[in-house]
C-alpha cells in the first residue's frame, strides 16, 4: 500500500475521523464478536500494541510459539475499524482468524462499538495514557504515518489535540466515557500506561486475573521479558516494521517508551495553559491519571 497524499479530517457522528476507519462502518456496526473474543481498546498511542502482545504471548506464547515469530502484531491482533485500500479489512482479518480467543483491537470512543461485543459480553481491556504523553507520542506518529493527517508543527498540534480535533476525537471523551462505563460493565478492565510502566509484573497479573487464566511463573517471567520496551523495540513482528506507510526515519513507531516524556515538549507557558484546560475537562470525573512515576 503506496500512500504518500494524507487523509482529510471530517466530523463522524461528533467525533473527528479520517475515512481509513469510517468506510467500513456499517459491517463494523454488524460485526459478530463472540463471548471469548477480547477487545483492547484505547484513545491511539496510549500502550495498544504493549498490551496487545502481552494478551497474546499469554494465550498463545506456550501453544504456538511460532505465531509471534512469523505474525506481525497487527494481523496477531487486527485493527477492526480499519479499512486500508489494497489491505485485507479489520473485520475480515477477524472472521477469518482460526485462533481462539480471538483478540481484537479497536481505537473505538466507547460509543463506536460494535453492539455484538456487550450482547455477547465479551472481555474488554482499556488501556489509557496520561494526556501529556499521549499528545506528544500522537504528535510524533502523525509526523511519520502517512495515513494520518498532517500534524503540523507541535504547537499546534497540542491545540487541536486539546480540542479533540484529531483522529478518534478527544482524548478527554475517549478516556472519561470508558471509565464510566467500567463502572456498570465488570467485563472492562482498564488499566493505565503509567502503572503497566511503574509495575509490569503486578498488571501482568491483574490481566491474567481479568481473564481467569492462570499461566506458571515460568510462563509470565517469559512475557514479562518480551514486552520489555527494547525487546519489543527490536522485534519486526512487534515494532510495526513490516508497514509500508510509516517512515521510521522520521520517528520509530517504538519512540521512547517512557512516563515523562512530555517535559521534553511542553514548555512553561504550553504547560500551564494545559493544566488549566485539563483541570476544565476532567472537573467531571473520578478519573486521575499520574504524569511521572
Ligand atoms: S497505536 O498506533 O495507537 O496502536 O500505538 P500504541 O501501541 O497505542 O502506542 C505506542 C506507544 O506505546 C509505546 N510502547 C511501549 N512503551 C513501553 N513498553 C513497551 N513494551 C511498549 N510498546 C509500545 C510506544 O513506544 C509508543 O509511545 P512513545 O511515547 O511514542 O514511545
Amino acid at each position: 500500500m503506496a500512500v504518500r497524499s494524507r487523509p482529510e479530517l471530517f466530523d463522524f457522528h461528533g467525533v473527528s475521523m479520517v475515512n481509513y476507519f469510517t468506510d467500513n462502518w456499517e459491517d463494523v456496526q454488524k460485526f459478530k464478536a463472540r463471548p471469548d473474543d477480547i477487545l483492547i481498546a484505547t484513545y491511539p498511542k496510549a500502550g495498544t500494541t504493549w498490551v496487545s502482545q502481552i494478551v497474546d504471548l499469554l494465550y498463545f506464547g506456550k501453544t504456538l510459539p511460532e505465531r509471534k515469530d512469523s505474525i506481525p502484531i497487527h494481523e496477531r491482533v487486527p485493527f477492526l475499524e480499519t479499512s486500508f485500500p489494497g489491505l485485507p479489512r479489520g473485520t475480515e482479518l477477524a472472521d477469518s482468524m482460526t485462533s481462539s480467543p480471538r483478540v481484537i483491537k479497536t481505537h473505538f470512543p466507547v460509543q463506536f462499538v460494535p453492539k455484538s461485543f456487550w450482547e455477547q459480553n465479551s472481555r474488554v481491556i482499556y488501556m489509557a495514557r496520561n494526556a501529556k504523553d499521549n499528545a506528544v507520542s500522537y504528535f510524533h506518529f502523525d509526523r511519520m504515518n502517512f495515513v494520518e493527517p498532517e500534524p503540523g508543527d507541535w504547537p499546534s498540534f497540542l491545540q487541536r489535540f486539546k480540542k479533540g480535533d484529531v483522529v478518534f476525537g478527544s482524548w478527554y471523551d475517549h478516556v472519561k466515557n470508558w471509565w464510566e462505563k467500567k463502572e456498570i460493565n465488570s467485563n472492562i478492565l482498564y488499566m493505565f500506561y503509567e502503572d503497566l510502566a511503574e509495575d509490569t509484573d503486578r498488571e501482568i497479573n491483574r490481566i491474567c486475573s481479568f481473564l481467569g487464566i492462570s499461566p506458571s511463573k515460568e510462563e509470565r517471567d517469559y512475557v514479562r521479558g518480551q514486552v520489555d520496551f527494547n525487546t519489543m523495540k527490536n522485534n519486526r513482528m512487534a515494532n510495526y516494521s513490516t508497514i509500508s506507510v510509516m517512515d521510521f526515519k522520521i520517528s520509530p513507531f517504538m519512540r521512547k517508551g517512557k512516563v515523562g516524556d512530555w517535559k521534553n515538549h511542553f514548555t512553561v507557558a504550553q504547560n500551564e495553559d494545559f493544566d488549566e484546560d485539563y483541570q476544565k475537562n476532567m472537573a467531571n470525573t473520578t478519573l486521575h491519571f499520574k504524569t511521572e512515576i
